[in-house]
C-alpha cells in the first residue's frame, strides 16, 4: 500500500510476525529505470527478513520495465506484479494505473515484453473492473488471459467509483472467477474482517484474497483468520512494538506522520487517543502511553 507501508509498518509486522509473504506498494517508473541502488532501499524493508516479496511496478512504458525486472532478479526478486488498477487522477493521466484500461496496446506491450524477456519470473497485476463500467471486465479479461498469469488481484469497483459504496461488489468477484477460467483471482475490496473473508470467498469461489484498510485498522486479521488470537490488548501490543522499534532506531524509524498515520487507523479518526496524539509535541508522543491513562 502506497505510502503507508513504510519502514515502521514494515517492522512492526515482521516483530509481530503478521504475513508470510509481501506485495510492495508500486514502485512508478516514468521517465527513466530507477538506479540498483534506489530500488534496493525500497525493497528492503521487505525482504530484511527474507520473506516472499512481489515487487508491483507502475508504468506505461515497456521499454523501462525489462530492465528494471533485471535489476530486482539481480536483488533476489521473482514476483512481479504490474498496477492497473491506482485510480488516483494524477496517476491516470499519466497514463499510469487504472488510466490504462482502455489502452489495450499498451498494457498489452507491457505484458508482452515481460514474458518475452523473462521466462522465469512469475507475472501477476493488479486491477479495477474497468474505467468507467463493470461491462469493461469481459474485454479487459480476454486481454489479460492470454498472459498466463500468476494471478489478477481484482479491487471490484471502476476507477471512476474511487472508494465509493457498491452494491454487489462480491458478485462483480464471482464475474471475473468465472471469466478468469483456471486463472487465479485474489479479491480486493471491502474486506475488513474475517466474515468478509469467508463471505467473499463463499459468493465469489474466488482463490484468494488481500486485505488493505482492514489490515491497518487490524494488522491481526490475516493471522487470527489463520486462527491465531491475541487478546484484548493487542491494539496496545502493537502500538508498544511500534514504540520500541522507534525508540531504538529513531533516525531510521521515527517518523511523526507516519507514526500518526498508524495511530488514526488503529484508532479511528475521532477517537480520543487519535486526537491527544496529534496535539502532542514529538518526544512526548514517541514516549507516550495510551493505555494507563
Ligand atoms: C493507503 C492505500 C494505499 C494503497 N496502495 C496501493 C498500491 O500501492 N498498490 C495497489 O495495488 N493497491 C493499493 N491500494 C489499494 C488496495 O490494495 C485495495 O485494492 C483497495 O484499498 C480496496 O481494498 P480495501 O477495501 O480492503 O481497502 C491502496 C489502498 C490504500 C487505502
Amino acid at each position: 500500500m502506497h505510502g503507508v507501508m513504510t519502514p515502521l509498518f514494515c517492522e512492526t509486522f515482521h516483530k509481530l510476525d503478521l504475513v508470510d509473504s509481501w506485495i510492495t506498494p508500486f514502485i512508478r517508473l516514468s521517465t527513466h529505470t530507477p538506479k540498483k541502488s534506489s530500488l534496493a532501499k525500497k525493497i528492503y524493508p521487505f525482504i530484511k527478513y527474507n520473506k516472499k516479496t512481489t515487487v508491483q511496478l507502475l508504468t506505461s512504458s515497456d521499454e523501462l520495465v525489462t530492465p528494471t525486472i533485471e535489476k530486482l532478479i539481480s536483488l533476489g526478486i521473482n514476483d512481479i506484479n504490474i498496477n492497473f488498477a491506482c485510480p488516483s487522477k494524477t496517476v491516470m493521466n499519466k497514463n499510469g494505473g487504472a488510466g490504462l484500461l482502455n489502452q489495450f496496446g499498451i498494457m498489452n506491450s507491457i505484458l508482452q515484453r515481460i514474458k518475452n524477456d523473462f521466462s522465469d519470473i512469475n507475472l501477476s497485476i493488479k486491477i479495477r473492473t474497468g474505467i468507467n463500467n463493470f461491462n469493461e471486465i469481459e474485454n479487459l479479461m480476454t486481454l489479460f488471459l492470454k498472459y498466463n498469469l500468476d494471478f489478477i488481484a481484482v479491487h471490484f469497483r471502476t476507477a471512476s467509483e474511487m472508494y465509493d459504496k457498491v452494491y454487489g461488489g462480491f458478485e462483480r468477484i464471482k464475474k471475473c472467477v468465472k471469466l478468469a477460467t483456471g486463472t487465479n483471482i485474489i479479491a480486493s475490496g471491502d474486506i475488513w474482517e474475517i466474515a468478509d473473508i469467508d463471505k467473499v470467498c463463499e459468493v465469489s469461489k474466488c482463490h484468494g484474497v488481500m486485505v488493505a484498510r482492514g489490515l491497518l485498522k487490524n494488522p491481526f486479521l490475516i493471522r487470527e483468520y489463520q486462527g491465531l488470537t491475541f487478546g484484548e490488548n493487542k491494539i496496545q501490543l502493537y502500538v508498544e512494538t511500534m514504540q520500541n522499534i522507534m525508540k531504538n532506531d529513531v533516525k531510521q524509524y521515527w517518523k511523526r506522520p507516519s507514526y500518526l498515520a498508524n495511530l488514526k487507523n488503529l484508532f479511528g479518526e475521532s477517537s480520543e487517543e487519535f486526537n491527544i496524539a496529534k496535539r502532542l509535541d514529538e518526544k512526548t508522543l514517541l514516549n507516550y502511553n495510551f493505555f494507563n491513562n
